[in-house]
């Protein structure tokens, strides 16, 4: 298991829309065990494939955030959203891809999510409140959005900004 390095916004990479996982493999396990070390080191409580260079329908989540919860590390490959909630929820939303900067993002306070699993069986089960919003902003990804794009294009272009400047600042360090 090692880490793998996040991509950080602008990168074409996370503009791209991500390839269905054709099957369960050794090298997806990997992929996994390894995204989900990364988000827990980062800390973050979601990863997709794209952020780690990996353009392919994957992303790994973890909300229980409560101090007491007991960990929930999930895999999801090739996940569909079958319904969602007419109800909305906001959040303060950030990224592992976009360090510091936050927006909120207004989503369906309830989604339900269907995916392969790593035990090559498909899995279907309601998201609500931040594992919804987790599991939407996740799926995002994989169609080469961020949670940016949901918001003015004023404050996109402050936060992009802001980071061109702090991969410059990291890329000199
Ligand atoms: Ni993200």
């Amino acid at each position: 298991m090692s880490l793998r390095p996040i991509l950080i916004h602008p990168d074409p990479r996370l503009k791209k829309v991500a390839e269905p996982v054709a099957r369960v493999t050794p090298e997806i396990e990997a992929l996994a065990d390894d995204m989900l070390a990364t988000m827990y080191d980062a800390p973050g409580i979601g990863l997709a494939g794209p952020q780690v260079g990996v353009l392919q329908r994957i992303f790994v989540m973890d909300a229980s955030r409560e101090p007491d919860a007991e960990p929930r590390p999930m895999v999801l490959l090739n996940p569909e959203i079958d319904w969602s909630s007419e109800e909305q929820n906001t959040y303060d939303e950030g990224c592992l891809s976009i360090p510091e900067q936050y927006a909120e993002v207004t989503r369906p306070k309830q989604v339900r999510m269907r995916w392969l699993g790593l035990d090559g069986k498909t899995h279907t089960e309601e998201f609500d409140g931040l594992w919804a919003t987790c599991a939407q902003h996740e799926l995002d990804h994989l169609n080469g959005m961020l949670f940016i794009d949901h918001i003015s294009a004023i404050k996109r272009q402050m936060i992009t900004r802001r980071m061109v400047k702090l991969k410059r600042e990291r890329a000199r360090a």
